[in-house]
């Protein structure tokens, strides 16, 4: 099924629970269960069969339950999210443990729909990396378990291309220049309109010194020129042909399949896509021809990955606290559940001791590199709505149906008015 049938679909039946509840406060649930649903997405097919994974490691710990049932929603960031807030916002009791993307945490605790995590901080300090935790901190309150943290990275066909470029002026000379030897576009990314092309477009704007928020997390800052630089850099590679042809649909998935195909000399994207090109996806064309490196930055300036990633947050609506709460205490501090995430699905564990564990592992050693300095995204439970508004100006910009110098303007008056409310 498509996200967007997906997405109708479930909209539709928590609109009749909705209806059909009305008036009778509890009629959807009585009590606790011997099973925990926990809902996932993030970003394919990839994130189920993680969960099943995880869910395997759980039950075979725990023989007499709870047992846990894997509710899949939709894998596009967008869309989830829009799910989740349906759910939770009509007190559905059919969901105990959410993955949410770690953009998501102040707005979803802000809401009232976490439960607070306080016991469990302790512990998950002192074993987890403090990027992850940071995010999922608001206002002094632990909401959520780091499961899983991610960072951009670059991915290039190691078979075509010696060293990776370490500039982005280098990444469009190289990749234009093997792609035209080899018939391959030079770079392929996520240029949907969604979540996924506002981190890109952050990381390019940070790159170039840009801040949108100061250091107090109110005052605006959103420069001009790293701004307009950010989107000329884009704009200049669609129209010039340096992303793949399709860039303005793709989201990860889809620049997944396309470089896997053969289509590009490097792609950005999470770590998650180097397991699913390395032989977990029959398809792929490009097994043993992958190389990942940090991704480049603009010359004079440091490279700049985003912070991503995904945490467990337990239902406030969830009629087994206890035990919801104990599954994302597992998933966060179990040593072979975070080694488990990187061996078998390259994602980037949250327990720090994996990076201790796995320093042989090639996506492991890459990560250690960039996490420390990966940056996240601003915390705020508005960032919602200023990601949408971001990402409807950065994707009128680039792909040449807004003027540029409007589309920062807007942006900039769009940021303010949310800071001060208006
Ligand atoms: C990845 C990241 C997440 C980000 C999303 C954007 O899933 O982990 O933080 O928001 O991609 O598409």
């Amino acid at each position: 099924m498509s996200s967007d049938a997906m997405l109708s679909r479930r909209a539709v039946l928590a609109a009749a629970v909705v209806l059909a509840t009305a008036g009778c406060a509890d009629a959807t649930h009585s009590g606790s269960r011997a099973e925990l649903v926990w809902a996932t997405g993030g970003i394919g097919p990839a994130d189920r069969d993680t969960a099943l994974d995880v869910v395997a490691q759980w039950a075979r710990l725990h023989p007499d339950g709870p047992k846990v049932r894997v509710e899949p929603l939709p894998p596009s960031s967008n869309d989830l999210r829009r799910i989740l807030e349906l759910e939770l916002n009509a007190g559905l009791k059919n969901l105990d443990i959410l993955t949410l993307d770690v953009v998501w945490i102040p707005q979803f605790a802000q809401r009232g729909w976490l439960v607070d995590l306080r016991d469990l901080r302790p512990e998950i300090e002192r074993v987890s990396l403090p990027g992850p935790v940071q995010a999922a901190v608001w206002n002094g309150t632990l909401w959520a378990a780091p499961q899983v943290t991610d960072a951009g990275i670059l991915y290039y066909r190691s078979d075509l291309v010696g060293q990776p470029p370490t500039t982005w002026e280098d990444l469009i000379d190289i990749g234009r220049r093997v792609g035209e030897r080899s018939g391959l576009a030079p770079f392929v990314a996520a240029g949907k309109q969604y979540e996924g092309l506002v981190v890109q477009y952050l990381e390019y704007f940070w790159g170039l010194g840009g801040e949108v928020f100061g250091h107090d997390g109110q005052s605006v800052l959103f420069q001009h020129d790293p701004a307009v630089r950010a989107l000329t850099f884009m704009r200049t590679a669609f129209l010039e042909g340096v992303y793949a042809p399709g860039f303005n649909t793709m989201d990860e998935e889809e620049a997944r399949k396309t470089f896997q195909a053969g289509g590009a000399v490097f792609m950005r994207s999470w770590p998650y896509a180097y397991q699913q090109m390395n032989g977990g996806d029959p398809d792929s064309q490009v097994v043993g021809k992958l190389g990942i490196a940090p991704l480049p930055a603009f010359t004079g300036h440091r490279s700049i990955t985003a912070l991503g990633g995904h945490n467990l947050a337990v239902s406030a609506s969830s009629g087994n606290i206890p035990a919801a709460t104990e599954f994302v205490r597992f998933v966060a501090t179990s040593r072979d559940v975070q080694l488990g995430l990187a061996q078998r699905h390259s994602l980037a564990p949250t327990l720090k001791v994996a990076y201790h564990d796995l320093v042989a592992d090639p996506m492991v050693a890459l990560l250690a590199t960039v996490l420390p300095s990966a940056k996240p995204r601003p915390v705020t439970p508005e960032w919602a709505a200023i990601s949408a508004e971001m990402q409807q100006q950065v994707y009128g910009a680039y792909t040449g149906n807004q003027d540029l110098e409007a589309a920062v303007e807007a942006l900039r008056n769009f940021l303010n008015a949310t800071v001060t409310g208006g």
